[in-house]
This record gives structure tokens, C-alpha cells and sequence, in this order.
């Protein structure tokens, strides 16, 4: 007789009678309780995502091979998926919710425009000339810059220079695809408005407000300039010499709130020989040293040395440790995470 209430062994398939298993299946009815402990682990979930690090030296190698392989007109996007073995390569996923693409433009491309229900940033890596245009609205590329192509929002991509222009592409995909609502439109061409987000919400603290008023738009800002948000790095740093962990958070300036509704974008200061741990919380993130270098060590697995524009991937409820082992250079990493999400659905922790 059971007096706790507990059952340590459920019971199995094929404990049920072949006969039994055939009639429920006819009918489109599947047992619980023998699938009951792997979709409700005890304490943690179960995960596919493996921590697992990308090395820019060789993808760039490769991208750059497509460039030669491949023609834009035969790519419309020329991409090299950042695939988490964990999920399966051909799920092109690296985590439950992101998809990463390492994305190469040569001068004089055009990636036509078109529109789509995932959400997608840019983290440019190298090269200029390139420009994203959005809604209208001309987004120019440099190392480091953030750019918007959020749901519903036209976009292109053209290259005015004279180098390979590369950025890596982080959407929503695997999660707005997993949900059914994946789809993508295409327009000829777009008109160039004049305007950018980046200039008229160009200082924190003060947004645009003609005749006392507030922009409506979803996505007032499209482009994140690196050398704003390293200048606000480096300012809180040097305001705060004692604080632990030196990170902001691309936002809508206007609402305060995370700058697309589903993944979550930060820049993460290292200073000089700093070591810094963070902690298990619930979302998959990612990293990507805009400069210089981190000695990563992802709870439970090998270390390894994330090296400028290298990119990595780390699960849920995971601690990770950083290091920066330059003694004179800070180093500025590129984080992006799936918090929104996970707070829109309730689900976020941090286990410290
Ligand atoms: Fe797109």
C-alpha cells in the first residue's frame, strides 16, 4: 500500500498488451504515464541545446568559400547556419528559440527585400560599405553595430564597399516555426525615408516629443550603434568602479522594454583580467566577443577560449564563468538570450 502518495516506477509500453497498444493507437490515443517522467523531468528540464562553440577563423573560411561557390542570385541569403549538434544539425537551431546564421555579402550584392514573422537582429563582424534597409529607413553596417529587422518589417541588405561584409543573423525561428507561424512575403523594392532611429534617439534619458508628443511605432529604433553602446559601457564602468557585472541592455527607448518581444540583446563589459559568473537562469544565451577574448567555462563541460567574433552557446539553467585574461584590454561581448520569452510565459528563473 502506498502511503506517501509517490510512485517511483511508472509503468511502461510495453508492459500493455500488444492488442491494447494497436487499439489506442488506431484511435489516435496515446498512455501517459509512460512518457510522463520525460516531458516532466524531476527539478530539471530536459535539454537539447549543448554548450557549443563556433571559432570565427574557420566559419569565415567556409562562408567565404560560398561566396565563391555560390551566388547571391542562387542564395537570396548566403548563410552558414550555426546548427547545436544537441538539436540536430538539420533542425538549424541553437537553442530551443535561436537560430544563428553567419551571413556574407560581397561588395556590390543585393539581398532583395522581403518580410517575415520571425524576429531577426544583425551583429555586424566585418567589413563596410554594407547598409540593411528597414521599413525605408537606411541602416548603416560597422563592426559591432545591432540592427533591428523585427516581425512584419521590410528589409534588405546592399553592400556599397569593396570588402566582404559578414554579420550573424539572430532570430526567433526555431520558436515562431515550432509555433506554425513562420511565413515571409516580398516586395520589389523599398523607398528610402529619410530619418533614423539611431540619430533621433541618439543619448539615453531623452526621446523625440514633437509638440509634446510620443512615437507611436513599435520599433522607434532600429540601429544600436557600437560606438553608443561601448561609450555606455565604458561610462558605467568608470561611474561604478566596484560594480560586479558591467552590462546593458538594448531596449526600446521609448517603453524602457527588451528591444524585440522574443530574444533578449546585451552588450557585457569584462574588465581587464576580470572573472565574472553568470548565473543558472532558465533562458539559453548566447556569446560573441565584439573585442576582444573570454576564457569560457560552461558548468558540467570542457572550457574553451571564446577568441574575438567567435560565437558560443550555452543552455538553460547553466552557470557559465568568464574570463578575461588580458591584463590591460577590457573585453565586450554580445549576449543574446531567450529572458523575454521565458518571462511572457512565466517560466523564467534564476538559480544563482
Ligand atoms: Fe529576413
Amino acid at each position: 500500500m502506498q502511503d506517501t502518495g509517490r510512485f517511483d516506477t511508472l509503468g511502461r509500453l510495453e508492459d500493455l498488451p500488444q492488442d491494447y497498444r494497436d487499439e489506442l493507437t488506431a484511435n489516435n490515443l496515446v498512455p501517459l504515464w509512460p512518457s510522463l517522467r520525460a516531458v516532466l523531468p524531476p527539478h530539471v528540464p530536459a535539454r537539447k541545446t549543448q554548450p557549443t562553440h563556433w571559432p570565427y577563423a574557420k566559419l569565415r573560411d567556409l562562408l567565404l568559400k560560398a561566396g565563391e561557390l555560390t551566388p547571391i542570385e542562387k542564395a537570396e541569403r548566403r548563410v552558414l547556419v550555426l546548427a547545436n549538434p544537441g538539436h540536430g544539425l538539420e533542425k538549424m537551431q541553437a537553442s530551443a528559440a535561436m537560430y544563428l546564421g553567419m551571413q556574407l555579402l560581397l561588395p556590390g550584392e543585393l539581398a532583395p527585400a522581403h518580410r517575415h514573422t520571425p524576429n531577426a537582429i544583425r551583429m555586424v563582424v566585418e567589413g563596410e560599405g554594407a547598409w540593411t534597409l528597414v521599413n525605408g529607413e537606411k541602416c548603416p553596417m560597422s563592426r559591432g553595430d545591432l540592427i533591428l529587422t523585427p516581425t512584419g518589417l521590410w528589409h534588405e541588405h546592399g553592400h556599397d564597399g569593396n570588402q566582404p561584409v559578414i554579420w550573424l543573423d539572430v532570430l526567433d525561428l526555431p520558436l515562431v516555426y515550432y509555433v506554425e507561424a513562420s511565413y515571409h512575403e516580398e516586395v520589389p523594392s523599398q523607398t528610402v525615408v529619410p530619418g533614423q532611429g539611431a540619430r533621433a534617439y541618439a543619448r539615453g534619458g531623452v526621446v523625440p516629443t514633437p509638440v509634446f508628443g510620443r512615437s507611436d511605432k513599435a520599433y522607434p529604433m532600429l540601429r544600436y550603434p557600437w560606438v553608443d553602446a561601448r561609450a555606455a559601457l565604458l561610462s558605467l564602468a568608470e561611474d561604478q568602479p566596484d560594480l560586479e557585472a558591467v552590462q546593458v541592455t538594448y531596449v526600446n527607448p521609448e517603453t524602457g522594454k527588451d528591444a524585440e518581444n522574443i530574444l533578449g540583446f546585451y552588450a557585457l563589459m569584462l574588465r581587464p583580467g576580470q572573472t565574472l559568473r553568470l548565473p543558472a537562469r532558465s533562458p539559453a544565451q548566447v556569446l560573441h566577443p565584439i573585442e576582444g577574448s573570454a576564457e569560457v567555462q560552461v558548468e558540467g563541460a570542457a572550457a574553451f577560449t571564446l577568441a574575438e567574433a567567435d560565437t558560443c552557446a550555452v543552455p538553460g539553467y547553466t552557470a557559465c564563468t568568464l574570463s578575461n585574461r588580458s591584463a590591460t584590454e577590457p573585453a565586450f561581448i554580445f549576449v543574446a538570450d531567450e529572458s523575454p520569452l521565458h518571462r511572457k510565459l512565466g517560466v523564467y528563473e534564476n538559480r544563482g
